[in-house]
Protein backbone atom coordinates (compact mmCIF):
# COMPACT_ATOMS: atom_id res chain seq x y z
CA UNK A 1 0.00 0.00 0.00
CA UNK A 2 1.44 3.45 -0.97
CA UNK A 3 1.01 5.52 2.11
CA UNK A 4 -0.43 9.00 1.63
CA UNK A 5 3.15 10.62 1.68
CA UNK A 6 3.88 8.23 -0.93
CA UNK A 7 5.77 6.19 1.09
CA UNK A 8 5.87 2.15 0.91
CA UNK A 9 4.47 0.96 4.16
CA UNK A 10 6.19 -2.02 5.15
CA UNK A 11 5.31 -4.37 8.06
CA UNK A 12 7.93 -4.46 10.82
CA UNK A 13 6.96 -7.72 12.04
CA UNK A 14 9.55 -10.86 11.97
CA UNK A 15 8.97 -14.05 11.89
CA UNK A 16 10.60 -16.11 14.74
CA UNK A 17 12.04 -19.23 13.96
CA UNK A 18 11.36 -22.61 16.51
CA UNK A 19 7.68 -23.81 17.72
CA UNK A 20 4.51 -23.35 16.26
CA UNK A 21 2.25 -21.02 18.64
CA UNK A 22 -0.17 -23.60 19.09
CA UNK A 23 0.47 -25.34 22.42
CA UNK A 24 -3.04 -23.79 23.63
CA UNK A 25 -5.16 -24.73 20.89
CA UNK A 26 -7.61 -27.84 21.45
CA UNK A 27 -7.42 -31.17 19.83
CA UNK A 28 -8.90 -32.12 16.54
CA UNK A 29 -8.98 -28.12 15.95
CA UNK A 30 -9.49 -27.41 12.47
CA UNK A 31 -7.03 -25.92 9.97
CA UNK A 32 -9.08 -24.88 6.58
CA UNK A 33 -8.60 -22.28 3.75
CA UNK A 34 -11.43 -19.90 2.87
CA UNK A 35 -12.84 -18.49 -0.69
CA UNK A 36 -15.36 -17.17 -2.10
CA UNK A 37 -17.66 -17.75 -5.47
CA UNK A 38 -16.94 -14.17 -7.42
CA UNK A 39 -13.28 -13.90 -6.21
CA UNK A 40 -12.20 -17.05 -8.10
CA UNK A 41 -14.59 -19.13 -10.43
CA UNK A 42 -15.14 -16.87 -13.17
CA UNK A 43 -16.31 -18.34 -15.83
CA UNK A 44 -19.14 -15.72 -15.37
CA UNK A 45 -21.08 -15.85 -18.88
CA UNK A 46 -20.44 -20.10 -19.05
CA UNK A 47 -23.11 -22.85 -18.57
CA UNK A 48 -26.23 -20.39 -17.93
CA UNK A 49 -25.31 -18.38 -15.07
CA UNK A 50 -26.98 -14.78 -14.82
CA UNK A 51 -25.25 -11.47 -13.95
CA UNK A 52 -24.40 -10.56 -10.52
CA UNK A 53 -24.16 -7.41 -9.18
CA UNK A 54 -20.43 -7.48 -8.80
CA UNK A 55 -20.36 -8.39 -12.39
CA UNK A 56 -22.09 -5.09 -13.18
CA UNK A 57 -20.40 -2.93 -10.81
CA UNK A 58 -16.82 -4.66 -12.53
CA UNK A 59 -18.26 -3.69 -16.02
CA UNK A 60 -18.68 -0.15 -15.26
CA UNK A 61 -15.22 0.04 -15.28
CA UNK A 62 -15.20 0.89 -11.19
CA UNK A 63 -12.75 -1.63 -10.06
CA UNK A 64 -8.65 -0.88 -10.04
CA UNK A 65 -7.18 -1.28 -13.08
CA UNK A 66 -10.64 -1.78 -14.63
CA UNK A 67 -10.28 -5.64 -13.14
CA UNK A 68 -13.49 -7.70 -13.56
CA UNK A 69 -14.42 -11.35 -12.29
CA UNK A 70 -14.73 -12.70 -15.68
CA UNK A 71 -11.66 -15.19 -15.47
CA UNK A 72 -10.87 -14.70 -11.96
CA UNK A 73 -9.08 -17.65 -11.26
CA UNK A 74 -10.66 -19.78 -13.30
CA UNK A 75 -11.77 -22.19 -10.70
CA UNK A 76 -14.72 -23.15 -12.24
CA UNK A 77 -12.68 -25.60 -15.03
CA UNK A 78 -9.61 -25.75 -12.23
CA UNK A 79 -11.23 -26.74 -8.98
CA UNK A 80 -9.41 -30.18 -9.16
CA UNK A 81 -5.91 -28.52 -9.31
CA UNK A 82 -7.00 -25.92 -6.59
CA UNK A 83 -8.42 -29.22 -4.15
CA UNK A 84 -5.44 -31.27 -4.56
CA UNK A 85 -3.80 -27.37 -3.62
CA UNK A 86 -5.90 -28.44 -0.54
CA UNK A 87 -4.71 -31.82 0.06
CA UNK A 88 -1.18 -31.12 0.02
CA UNK A 89 -1.70 -28.41 2.47
CA UNK A 90 -3.51 -31.04 4.58
CA UNK A 91 -6.72 -28.89 5.57
CA UNK A 92 -9.03 -30.32 7.40
CA UNK A 93 -12.04 -28.38 6.10
CA UNK A 94 -12.52 -25.72 3.39
CA UNK A 95 -14.45 -23.16 3.28
CA UNK A 96 -16.26 -21.73 0.06
CA UNK A 97 -19.40 -19.71 -1.23
CA UNK A 98 -22.03 -20.92 -3.88
CA UNK A 99 -22.78 -18.03 -6.28
CA UNK A 100 -26.42 -17.30 -6.39
CA UNK A 101 -26.94 -16.11 -10.20
CA UNK A 102 -24.84 -19.54 -11.40
CA UNK A 103 -27.68 -21.47 -9.47
CA UNK A 104 -30.47 -18.91 -10.02
CA UNK A 105 -29.97 -16.86 -13.20
CA UNK A 106 -32.99 -14.72 -12.47
CA UNK A 107 -32.37 -15.26 -8.23
CA UNK A 108 -35.40 -17.13 -7.95
CA UNK A 109 -38.17 -19.02 -10.18
CA UNK A 110 -36.14 -21.73 -12.53
CA UNK A 111 -32.61 -23.38 -11.05
CA UNK A 112 -30.07 -23.68 -13.32
CA UNK A 113 -29.16 -27.48 -13.59
CA UNK A 114 -25.85 -26.44 -15.55
CA UNK A 115 -24.86 -24.64 -12.26
CA UNK A 116 -26.47 -26.72 -9.87
CA UNK A 117 -23.99 -29.29 -11.40
CA UNK A 118 -21.09 -27.65 -11.04
CA UNK A 119 -21.26 -27.45 -6.82
CA UNK A 120 -22.14 -31.23 -7.43
CA UNK A 121 -18.64 -31.83 -8.85
CA UNK A 122 -16.91 -29.79 -6.37
CA UNK A 123 -18.50 -30.94 -3.07
CA UNK A 124 -18.00 -34.90 -4.50
CA UNK A 125 -14.40 -33.97 -5.19
CA UNK A 126 -13.64 -31.67 -1.97
CA UNK A 127 -15.13 -35.18 0.12
CA UNK A 128 -13.31 -37.60 -2.15
CA UNK A 129 -10.40 -36.04 -0.01
CA UNK A 130 -11.38 -36.07 3.24
CA UNK A 131 -11.58 -32.44 3.31
CA UNK A 132 -15.07 -30.80 5.01
CA UNK A 133 -16.69 -28.91 3.07
CA UNK A 134 -18.26 -25.55 4.87
CA UNK A 135 -20.88 -24.01 2.66
CA UNK A 136 -21.47 -19.64 2.79
CA UNK A 137 -24.77 -19.11 1.20
CA UNK A 138 -24.27 -15.42 0.56
CA UNK A 139 -20.62 -13.78 -0.31
CA UNK A 140 -22.38 -11.16 -2.02
CA UNK A 141 -22.96 -11.57 -5.49
CA UNK A 142 -26.66 -10.72 -5.53
CA UNK A 143 -28.10 -11.87 -8.69
CA UNK A 144 -28.52 -8.50 -10.58
CA UNK A 145 -32.61 -9.67 -11.62
CA UNK A 146 -33.02 -9.07 -7.53
CA UNK A 147 -31.22 -5.78 -7.20
CA UNK A 148 -33.39 -4.54 -9.86
CA UNK A 149 -36.23 -5.38 -7.99
CA UNK A 150 -34.54 -3.65 -5.08
CA UNK A 151 -32.53 -6.42 -3.20
CA UNK A 152 -31.40 -5.90 -0.07
CA UNK A 153 -33.84 -2.74 0.51
CA UNK A 154 -36.87 -4.50 0.16
CA UNK A 155 -39.14 -7.06 2.65
CA UNK A 156 -39.25 -9.15 -0.82
CA UNK A 157 -35.42 -10.05 0.01
CA UNK A 158 -36.70 -12.85 3.03
CA UNK A 159 -38.59 -14.91 0.11
CA UNK A 160 -35.89 -14.90 -2.06
CA UNK A 161 -33.27 -15.55 0.05
CA UNK A 162 -35.77 -18.86 1.31
CA UNK A 163 -36.34 -20.09 -1.89
CA UNK A 164 -32.53 -19.80 -2.13
CA UNK A 165 -31.68 -21.47 1.00
CA UNK A 166 -34.42 -24.41 0.00
CA UNK A 167 -32.92 -25.02 -3.03
CA UNK A 168 -29.05 -25.14 -1.23
CA UNK A 169 -30.28 -27.45 1.26
CA UNK A 170 -32.16 -30.04 -0.63
CA UNK A 171 -29.61 -30.13 -3.34
CA UNK A 172 -26.29 -30.70 -1.38
CA UNK A 173 -27.67 -31.71 2.43
CA UNK A 174 -26.71 -35.12 2.33
CA UNK A 175 -23.39 -34.31 1.54
CA UNK A 176 -22.55 -30.70 3.25
CA UNK A 177 -23.53 -30.17 7.03
CA UNK A 178 -22.07 -27.38 7.77
CA UNK A 179 -23.29 -23.99 6.41
CA UNK A 180 -23.04 -20.02 7.36
CA UNK A 181 -25.80 -17.81 6.13
CA UNK A 182 -23.92 -14.69 5.16
CA UNK A 183 -21.00 -13.80 4.81
CA UNK A 184 -19.73 -9.99 7.10
CA UNK A 185 -23.59 -8.94 6.62
CA UNK A 186 -22.10 -5.49 8.27
CA UNK A 187 -19.75 -4.48 5.21
CA UNK A 188 -22.29 -5.71 2.25
CA UNK A 189 -24.98 -3.53 3.79
CA UNK A 190 -23.04 -0.49 5.03
CA UNK A 191 -20.56 -0.59 2.05
CA UNK A 192 -23.02 -1.43 -0.53
CA UNK A 193 -25.89 1.00 0.63
CA UNK A 194 -23.80 3.47 3.15
CA UNK A 195 -21.14 4.96 2.66
CA UNK A 196 -20.34 3.15 -0.73
CA UNK A 197 -17.13 4.32 -2.33
CA UNK A 198 -19.53 7.32 -3.81
CA UNK A 199 -20.40 4.80 -6.58
CA UNK A 200 -22.96 2.09 -5.11
CA UNK A 201 -23.97 4.50 -2.21
CA UNK A 202 -27.76 4.78 -2.30
CA UNK A 203 -28.56 5.02 1.24
CA UNK A 204 -30.55 7.51 3.45
CA UNK A 205 -30.32 5.81 7.01
CA UNK A 206 -33.85 4.84 6.51
CA UNK A 207 -32.96 2.32 3.55
CA UNK A 208 -30.04 1.62 5.83
CA UNK A 209 -31.76 0.36 8.81
CA UNK A 210 -34.76 -1.57 6.43
CA UNK A 211 -31.56 -3.62 4.74
CA UNK A 212 -30.17 -4.68 8.32
CA UNK A 213 -33.21 -5.85 9.58
CA UNK A 214 -34.25 -7.42 6.53
CA UNK A 215 -30.67 -9.43 5.81
CA UNK A 216 -31.34 -10.21 9.27
CA UNK A 217 -34.77 -11.92 9.03
CA UNK A 218 -33.34 -13.51 5.77
CA UNK A 219 -30.84 -15.25 8.04
CA UNK A 220 -33.71 -16.29 10.48
CA UNK A 221 -35.44 -17.64 7.69
CA UNK A 222 -32.69 -19.58 5.79
CA UNK A 223 -31.53 -21.12 9.66
CA UNK A 224 -35.01 -22.78 9.76
CA UNK A 225 -34.91 -23.92 6.30
CA UNK A 226 -31.31 -25.44 6.83
CA UNK A 227 -32.19 -27.02 10.41
CA UNK A 228 -35.92 -28.57 8.94
CA UNK A 229 -34.23 -29.88 5.49
CA UNK A 230 -30.65 -30.88 6.75
CA UNK A 231 -30.51 -33.98 9.22
CA UNK A 232 -27.05 -33.12 11.06
CA UNK A 233 -26.11 -29.69 10.10
CA UNK A 234 -24.29 -27.34 11.99
CA UNK A 235 -25.21 -23.66 11.21
CA UNK A 236 -23.62 -20.62 11.68
CA UNK A 237 -23.27 -17.16 10.31
CA UNK A 238 -19.45 -15.39 9.69
CA UNK A 239 -19.22 -12.06 10.93
CA UNK A 240 -16.16 -9.35 10.85
CA UNK A 241 -15.41 -7.81 14.20
CA UNK A 242 -13.17 -5.56 15.11
CA UNK A 243 -12.31 -3.17 17.92
CA UNK A 244 -13.63 0.30 16.81
CA UNK A 245 -10.19 2.37 18.12
CA UNK A 246 -11.47 6.44 18.24
CA UNK A 247 -8.73 8.52 16.35
CA UNK A 248 -8.76 11.11 18.88
CA UNK A 249 -10.63 11.60 22.60
CA UNK A 250 -13.55 13.69 20.14
CA UNK A 251 -14.08 10.56 18.63
CA UNK A 252 -15.42 8.21 21.05
CA UNK A 253 -18.72 8.66 20.82
CA UNK A 254 -18.47 7.73 16.98
CA UNK A 255 -16.84 4.72 18.21
CA UNK A 256 -19.44 3.66 20.09
CA UNK A 257 -21.99 4.05 16.80
CA UNK A 258 -19.30 2.05 14.97
CA UNK A 259 -19.67 -1.20 17.30
CA UNK A 260 -22.94 -1.13 16.82
CA UNK A 261 -23.02 -0.59 13.51
CA UNK A 262 -19.57 -2.62 12.11
CA UNK A 263 -19.93 -5.14 14.78
CA UNK A 264 -23.02 -5.79 16.23
CA UNK A 265 -25.94 -5.14 14.10
CA UNK A 266 -26.24 -8.14 13.05
CA UNK A 267 -24.86 -10.99 15.74
CA UNK A 268 -26.92 -8.79 18.64
CA UNK A 269 -29.80 -9.90 17.03
CA UNK A 270 -29.12 -13.31 15.47
CA UNK A 271 -27.57 -14.68 18.83
CA UNK A 272 -29.02 -12.17 21.69
CA UNK A 273 -32.61 -11.79 20.16
CA UNK A 274 -31.93 -7.87 20.24
CA UNK A 275 -30.59 -4.97 18.68
CA UNK A 276 -27.81 -3.00 20.41
CA UNK A 277 -27.86 1.19 21.10
CA UNK A 278 -28.29 3.20 19.05
CA UNK A 279 -29.52 1.10 16.58
CA UNK A 280 -32.85 -0.53 18.26
CA UNK A 281 -34.57 2.82 18.15
CA UNK A 282 -33.40 3.53 14.64
CA UNK A 283 -34.94 -0.21 13.55
CA UNK A 284 -37.87 0.27 15.77
CA UNK A 285 -40.02 1.62 12.43
CA UNK A 286 -39.01 -0.87 10.66
CA UNK A 287 -39.81 -3.71 13.39
CA UNK A 288 -43.26 -6.16 13.09
CA UNK A 289 -44.57 -8.10 16.27
CA UNK A 290 -42.76 -10.97 16.14
CA UNK A 291 -39.46 -10.48 14.52
CA UNK A 292 -36.75 -10.68 16.72
CA UNK A 293 -37.81 -14.20 17.56
CA UNK A 294 -37.52 -14.95 13.36
CA UNK A 295 -33.98 -13.87 13.55
CA UNK A 296 -32.91 -15.11 16.70
CA UNK A 297 -32.85 -18.57 15.78
CA UNK A 298 -30.48 -21.21 17.92
CA UNK A 299 -26.87 -21.49 16.26
CA UNK A 300 -23.89 -23.75 16.96
CA UNK A 301 -20.89 -21.62 16.29
CA UNK A 302 -19.84 -18.24 15.63
CA UNK A 303 -17.85 -17.26 12.19
CA UNK A 304 -15.34 -14.69 12.56
CA UNK A 305 -13.70 -12.75 10.25
CA UNK A 306 -10.76 -10.28 11.47
CA UNK A 307 -7.55 -8.75 10.02
CA UNK A 308 -7.20 -5.63 11.94
CA UNK A 309 -8.99 -2.84 14.30
CA UNK A 310 -10.70 0.31 12.99
CA UNK A 311 -9.80 3.61 13.71
CA UNK A 312 -12.67 5.40 13.62
CA UNK A 313 -13.58 8.99 13.67
CA UNK A 314 -16.61 11.45 13.88
CA UNK A 315 -19.03 12.11 10.99
CA UNK A 316 -22.68 13.49 11.72
CA UNK A 317 -22.85 13.43 8.33
CA UNK A 318 -22.31 9.36 7.09
CA UNK A 319 -25.73 7.45 7.18
CA UNK A 320 -24.50 5.52 10.46
CA UNK A 321 -22.66 8.71 12.16
CA UNK A 322 -19.17 7.84 11.82
CA UNK A 323 -16.55 7.51 9.40
CA UNK A 324 -12.96 6.45 8.67
CA UNK A 325 -10.03 8.12 10.91
CA UNK A 326 -6.51 7.69 11.04
CA UNK A 327 -4.59 5.27 12.32
CA UNK A 328 -1.47 6.04 14.62
CA UNK A 329 1.46 6.32 12.40
CA UNK A 330 3.93 3.76 14.74
CA UNK A 331 1.85 1.08 13.91
CA UNK A 332 2.69 -1.26 10.86
CA UNK A 333 0.19 -1.94 8.18
CA UNK A 334 0.51 -4.88 5.73
CA UNK A 335 1.14 -3.72 1.88
CA UNK A 336 -2.96 -3.00 1.54
CA UNK A 337 -2.94 -0.62 3.95
CA UNK A 338 -4.35 -2.94 7.12
CA UNK A 339 -2.91 -2.11 10.35
CA UNK A 340 -0.85 -5.15 12.00
CA UNK A 341 -2.18 -5.57 15.43
CA UNK A 342 -2.56 -9.34 16.50
CA UNK A 343 -3.40 -8.22 20.47
CA UNK A 344 -6.44 -6.78 18.90
CA UNK A 345 -7.33 -10.41 17.16
CA UNK A 346 -6.68 -11.40 20.79
CA UNK A 347 -9.31 -9.31 22.19
CA UNK A 348 -11.67 -9.83 19.49
CA UNK A 349 -11.95 -13.48 19.95
CA UNK A 350 -12.05 -12.96 23.69
CA UNK A 351 -15.28 -10.66 23.22
CA UNK A 352 -16.65 -12.39 20.72
CA UNK A 353 -16.41 -15.69 22.95
CA UNK A 354 -17.61 -14.28 25.90
CA UNK A 355 -20.33 -12.32 24.22
CA UNK A 356 -22.17 -15.13 21.94
CA UNK A 357 -20.89 -17.97 24.46
CA UNK A 358 -21.03 -20.27 21.64
CA UNK A 359 -17.64 -22.05 19.47
CA UNK A 360 -15.45 -19.71 17.76
CA UNK A 361 -14.11 -20.39 14.00
CA UNK A 362 -12.05 -18.08 12.40
CA UNK A 363 -13.48 -18.32 9.02
CA UNK A 364 -10.88 -15.29 7.84
CA UNK A 365 -7.90 -13.88 8.45
CA UNK A 366 -4.77 -13.41 6.39
CA UNK A 367 -2.11 -10.78 4.88
CA UNK A 368 -2.95 -8.71 1.57
CA UNK A 369 0.02 -8.30 0.03
CA UNK A 370 1.52 -7.71 -3.73
CA UNK A 371 3.97 -10.84 -3.94
CA UNK A 372 6.09 -11.19 -6.98
CA UNK A 373 8.28 -14.48 -7.85
CA UNK A 374 11.66 -13.99 -7.96
CA UNK A 375 14.55 -14.92 -10.80
CA UNK A 376 13.66 -18.53 -9.81
CA UNK A 377 9.98 -18.04 -9.96
CA UNK A 378 9.68 -19.07 -6.18
CA UNK A 379 7.28 -16.35 -3.63
CA UNK A 380 9.26 -15.97 -0.84
CA UNK A 381 6.36 -14.26 1.04
CA UNK A 382 8.07 -13.80 5.09
CA UNK A 383 6.09 -11.04 5.22
CA UNK A 384 2.65 -13.26 5.37
CA UNK A 385 4.81 -16.05 7.23
CA UNK A 386 5.33 -13.07 10.04
CA UNK A 387 1.87 -11.79 10.20
CA UNK A 388 0.20 -15.48 10.49
CA UNK A 389 2.71 -16.21 13.17
CA UNK A 390 1.74 -13.69 14.76
CA UNK A 391 -1.55 -13.90 14.26
CA UNK A 392 -2.23 -17.36 15.44
CA UNK A 393 0.01 -16.70 18.49
CA UNK A 394 -2.58 -14.59 19.60
CA UNK A 395 -5.35 -16.85 18.93
CA UNK A 396 -3.09 -19.40 21.46
CA UNK A 397 -3.20 -16.66 23.60
CA UNK A 398 -6.68 -15.98 23.72
CA UNK A 399 -7.52 -19.85 23.96
CA UNK A 400 -5.24 -19.99 26.86
CA UNK A 401 -7.30 -16.86 28.56
CA UNK A 402 -10.16 -18.91 27.74
CA UNK A 403 -11.48 -18.01 24.59
CA UNK A 404 -13.27 -21.21 23.00
CA UNK A 405 -11.71 -20.91 19.88
CA UNK A 406 -12.26 -24.50 17.38
CA UNK A 407 -11.01 -23.30 14.06
CA UNK A 408 -8.92 -21.24 12.00
CA UNK A 409 -9.25 -20.37 8.27
CA UNK A 410 -6.88 -18.61 5.81
CA UNK A 411 -7.92 -15.94 3.85
CA UNK A 412 -7.09 -17.56 1.12
CA UNK A 413 -6.43 -20.45 -0.73
CA UNK A 414 -5.47 -18.76 -3.74
CA UNK A 415 -4.70 -15.07 -5.06
CA UNK A 416 -8.16 -13.87 -6.09
CA UNK A 417 -10.49 -10.63 -7.10
CA UNK A 418 -9.84 -8.58 -3.59
CA UNK A 419 -13.16 -6.49 -4.49
CA UNK A 420 -12.61 -2.80 -5.71
CA UNK A 421 -8.85 -3.78 -5.56
CA UNK A 422 -9.23 -6.45 -8.15
CA UNK A 423 -6.13 -8.50 -8.89
CA UNK A 424 -3.99 -5.59 -7.53
CA UNK A 425 -3.72 -7.08 -3.85
CA UNK A 426 -2.85 -10.69 -3.07
CA UNK A 427 -3.74 -12.79 -0.12
CA UNK A 428 -3.27 -16.43 -1.33
CA UNK A 429 -1.01 -18.83 0.13
CA UNK A 430 -0.72 -19.75 -3.61
CA UNK A 431 0.29 -17.00 -6.09
CA UNK A 432 -2.10 -16.97 -9.40
CA UNK A 433 0.03 -16.29 -12.52
CA UNK A 434 -3.16 -14.67 -14.15
CA UNK A 435 -1.75 -14.59 -17.39
CA UNK A 436 -1.24 -18.19 -17.53
CA UNK A 437 -3.56 -19.35 -14.90
CA UNK A 438 -0.30 -20.95 -13.34
CA UNK A 439 -0.72 -22.25 -9.39
CA UNK A 440 2.97 -21.62 -7.71
CA UNK A 441 2.23 -22.44 -3.55
CA UNK A 442 4.19 -19.47 -1.64
CA UNK A 443 6.53 -20.05 0.87
CA UNK A 444 3.22 -19.36 3.40
CA UNK A 445 1.61 -22.16 1.78
CA UNK A 446 4.87 -24.64 2.80
CA UNK A 447 4.68 -22.99 5.92
CA UNK A 448 0.92 -23.58 6.87
CA UNK A 449 1.31 -27.03 5.58
CA UNK A 450 4.15 -27.67 8.32
CA UNK A 451 1.86 -26.21 11.12
CA UNK A 452 -1.21 -28.44 10.32
CA UNK A 453 1.50 -31.33 10.02
CA UNK A 454 2.76 -30.30 13.68
CA UNK A 455 -0.84 -30.15 14.89
CA UNK A 456 -1.87 -33.19 14.05
CA UNK A 457 1.34 -35.09 15.02
CA UNK A 458 0.40 -33.29 18.67
CA UNK A 459 -3.16 -34.54 18.27
CA UNK A 460 -1.68 -38.41 17.49
CA UNK A 461 0.86 -37.54 20.73
CA UNK A 462 -2.15 -36.57 22.88
CA UNK A 463 -4.07 -39.96 21.78
CA UNK A 464 -1.19 -42.44 22.90
CA UNK A 465 0.71 -40.25 25.79
CA UNK A 466 -3.62 -38.59 27.17
CA UNK A 467 -1.35 -35.38 27.48
CA UNK A 468 -0.60 -32.29 25.20
C1 LIG B 1 -13.18 -9.90 3.75
C2 LIG B 1 -14.03 -10.56 2.68
C3 LIG B 1 -13.25 -11.44 1.74
C4 LIG B 1 -11.91 -10.84 1.37
C5 LIG B 1 -11.16 -10.41 2.60
C6 LIG B 1 -9.79 -9.83 2.31
O1 LIG B 1 -13.81 -8.77 4.23
O2 LIG B 1 -15.03 -11.35 3.29
O3 LIG B 1 -14.05 -11.68 0.62
O4 LIG B 1 -12.06 -9.85 0.45
O5 LIG B 1 -11.92 -9.46 3.30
Amino acid sequence: MIAADGVVQRPVLKATSGAFPIGRLPRNFIWGVSTSSFQIEGATQEDGRGPSVWDTHAHKGAIANHDTGDVACDHYHRYPEDIALMQQLGANAYRFSVSWPRVLPQGRGTPNERGLAFYDRLIDAILATNIEPWLCLYHWDLPQALDDLGGWTTRDCIEWFSEYATLIADRYGDRVKRFATFNEPSIFTLFGLGFGNGKRAVASSEVLHRSIHYVNLAHGAAVDILRARVAGSSIGVIHNYQPCIPSTAADAEAAKRCDAYWNKAFPDPQYLGRYPEPLDRSIESVLQPGDLARISKPLDWFGLNHYSPVFVSDNRESVAGFGFGERPAEIPVTPNGWPIMPHAFEETLLTVSKRYSLPVYVLENGFGGTDTPDVNGAVDDTDRIAFMQAYIGAMNDAVAKGADVRGYFVWSLLDNFEWDAGYSVRFGLTYIDYATQRRVPKASFAWYRDLIKTARANDAGFKTSGKR
